[in-house]
């Protein structure tokens, strides 16, 4: 199995996913857009919204998952919105962009100092950079899921990915990156006290994102067996109710401006 993106997974929990980047999008102030990028943008279901709301700019939406983009054919509008494969630490455009968006995607990708940097001189005077990315890496979503990877049974196989960094930072950083290169910044994180339905619900949704380089490295029979063993620990640490669980999310934003 590979680390695969999977769209279906995913998507099950459509509308917790999606908030925050609405939450992202009305805090960019209003902005003449014509060069408008999304960062990791997924199935581009919400690429689409940077479409709508800016109907003057084009709109392109990068990510590096042969099974998203399958997904964002669908989305395109010709000569509006298009869709590339590519890496977001490769990305290098010949312009200026008037508005770069990163929504969920950034927490993957390494040394965010000169990420987020480079992403800033990509875009001209005026210019906005909006970014999302979960930090909910003290949770026991997470943490249940480390602890088990580092037990003498899956460590072999495990222990490196359950000892890696985590890429994302304290938004005070972020500011201190970026006030220096002339912008004005805007963060705030928010729990968002989510309710998931159905059975395993933070399981479920672990297996749309945290979980998959984990199981990439296992094979059917190991990784039913992982399986199995972090969800009796998210089950405890996330007990339902009516089939109800609560799942609180820790998520980072800011949105900044050049001067
Ligand atoms: C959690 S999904 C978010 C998708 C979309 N932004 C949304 O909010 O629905 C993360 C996306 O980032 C993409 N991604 C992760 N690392 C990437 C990288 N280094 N370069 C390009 N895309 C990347 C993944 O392929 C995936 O589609």
């Amino acid at each position: 199995m590979s680390a695969a993106w999977d769209p279906g997974q995913y998507g099950r929990f459509a509308d917790e996913r999606e908030r925050p980047f609405h939450d992202l999008l009305n805090a960019v102030p209003p902005a003449d857009v014509r060069r408008a990028v999304d960062l990791g943008c997924g199935t581009g279901n919400l690429t689409r919204l940077l479409a709508e709301r800016w109907p003057k700019a084009q709109v392109l939406g990068l990510d590096n998952s042969p099974e998203m983009l399958e997904k964002s054919r669908e989305n395109a509008l010709p000569g509006r919105l298009k869709f590339e494969r590519g890496e977001i630490a490769e990305w290098a455009p010949f312009a200026p962009y008037d508005l770069i968006v990163s929504n969920a995607a950034l927490h993957w990708v390494p040394d965010h100092p000169t990420l987020i940097t480079g992403l800033a001189r990509r875009v001209g005077p005026g210019g906005i950079v909006a970014v999302q990315m979960p930090g909910n890496h003290p949770a026991p979503s997470h943490r249940e899921i480390i602890t088990l990877a580092l037990t003498p049974r899956w460590e072999p196989w495990l222990g490196d990915l359950a000892r890696g960094p985590i890429h994302v930072r304290d938004l005070a950083e972020y500011i201190a990156w970026l006030r220096p290169l002339g912008f004005q910044v805007s963060a705030w994180e928010t729990t968002y006290l989510q309710q998931l339905r159905g059975p395993n619900a933070v399981l479920e949704w672990i297996k749309g994102t945290f979980l998959r380089p984990y199981f990439a490295r296992l094979d059917d029979v190991a990784r039913e067996e992982f399986e199995s063993e972090a969800a009796i620990r998210l089950a405890a640490a996330y007990p339902s109710e009516a089939d109800v669980t609560l799942f609180p999310f820790r998520r980072l934003f800011f949105v900044a401006q050049r001067g």
